[in-house]
């Protein structure tokens, strides 16, 4: 009995500090719903009035308020969370963020957060080893509502990454090779001039001769691309009858994530390599090879994976814009690059994305708007354990050498 008078107790006073906020923030709630569009002029007898969504309801039973809103005719839920207007209600509201969700047809529930949701860990779920791609799901991001953006690489578009230094490129990229390279069917290859990402921690892996990196040998940068047009020109002319793309992965024919790490400085490098006479200038074979595996890469079972400070202009227009499909944004200083790459939605962003922690991005994938997310991280005791952690997942990929250290 106690118990029960207890909770209905509890209940009572919760309803009474729920109805107690309604009162509290009615009128800042309709100023502020005038001042970011989201009032409606009517016409009545005595002239005009203006009528804001009802605040009905204030619910304070969880660790964040959360407000329940009547839509007024013609509104959706997306009204709100328009970023301008989402940071507006949350400065005159008195909280960090808002988070809104439909709630039925004609009511949205409003939560005022403190605190940054992604101000957590999101870890990469490693698959078993020896699965196919078309049975893993890759962790890709995890967003505010902590759901996460998962999908199969061979379903997944070419990818872009892009962010300034020290924004989280990296560590993402060490967190997606590492899920990609235990599947069997998966061949990681590419371009890395900083020879960290790719190199080094794959030596004596099946994936090693597919790679080309350091700054000093560019043209072997362009062999590889080259290697790769002639592998996807290969594959094309191999297609069954009544097949217009690679679907079917195996380890002797793999899905082939193609790498390309820092190609604008790769470019920047090429422009100065010397040619024999006749032959098309380094950077230029570059470019071609590029847009090349760009256009036709995918349906020959190739996904790229573009990483650059900047997506700019060289690189996005070698992209016809659906296969650029899958855009991540790690912090950028740069407005422009933000819009390069999202388009011009991604205005409404820019102040608040400047600002993001190492490991935050704007995330925008086929069917998914573009999204405020967190990369996943390799498991691993610091933040700067990411890279050895990635080195061992790489390396662990060799039995071969396992044997040899054996005997
Ligand atoms: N997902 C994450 N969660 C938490 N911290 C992160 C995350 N990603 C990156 N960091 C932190 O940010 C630091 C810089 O990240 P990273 O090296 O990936 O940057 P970068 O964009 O590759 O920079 P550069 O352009 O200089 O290579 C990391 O050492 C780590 O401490
Ligand atoms: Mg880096």
């Amino acid at each position: 009995m106690g118990i029960w008078t207890t909770a209905r107790r509890a209940e009572r006073e919760q309803d009474r500090a729920g109805r107690e906020l309604v009162d509290q923030l009615t009128d800042t709630w309709r100023r502020a719903c005038e001042h970011v569009g989201l009032s409606h002029a009517v016409q009545v007898a005595s002239g005009t009035t203006i009528v804001v969504p009802t605040l009905a309801r204030a619910d304070v039973s969880g660790p964040d308020p959360v407000l329940i809103v009547k839509l007024m005719p013609g509104q959706l839920p997306a009204d709100f969370r328009a970023p301008e207007v989402a940071q507006r209600l949350s400065a005159a509201l008195g909280c960090d963020r808002i988070r809104v969700e439909p709630r039925g047809p004609h009511w949205v529930r409003i939560e005022l957060l403190t605190g940054d949701p992604l101000a957590v860990d999101v870890t990469t779920a490693l698959p078993a080893r020896d699965h196919s791609v078309s049975g893993a799901q890759v962790l890709v991001a995890r967003d505010e509502l902590g759901r996460p953006l998962a999908m199969q690489w061979d379903q997944a578009p070419h990818t872009c990454v892009q962010g300034a230094t020290r924004s989280g490129k990296s560590v993402w990229c060490y967190s997606v090779l590492a899920q990609l390279a235990r599947l069997d069917d998966v061949l990681i290859a590419g371009s890395d001039p900083s020879g960290l990402l790719l190199g080094r921690p794959w030596a004596g892996t099946r994936h090693h001769e597919w790679q080309a990196t350091g700054s000093r040998d560019v043209l072997a940068h362009r062999d590889l691309l080259d290697r790769l047009v002639a592998e996807m020109d290969a594959r094309i002319a191999e297609l069954p009858a009544r097949q217009d793309k690679l679907a079917v992965f195996t380890p002797a024919r793999p899905l082939i994530v193609v790498v390309l790490e820092e190609l604008a400085g790769l470019l920047r490098l090429a422009s100065t390599t010397p040619t024999p006479k006749g032959e098309a200038k380094v950077r230029e074979q570059l470019l071609h090879a590029f847009g090349r595996l760009v256009s036709e890469g995918h349906k020959a079972g190739m996904r790229l994976l573009v990483v650059t400070q900047r997506a700019d202009v060289t690189i996005i227009e070698g992209f016809a814009r659906g296969q650029l499909g899958l855009r991540l944004s790690f912090r950028v200083d740069d407005p422009e690059a933000l819009v390069m790459l999202h388009g011009q939605d991604a205005r409404a962003e820019l102040v608040q994305h400047r600002q993001s922690p190492p490991g935050v991005a704007l995330v925008q994938a086929p069917g998914i708007a573009l999204t405020r997310a967190r990369g996943p991280r390799l498991p691993g005791p610091s933040e700067d354990a990411d890279y050895a952690r990635f080195w061992d997942e790489v390396a662990g990929d060799v039995p071969a050498r396992l044997h040899q250290v054996a005997a």
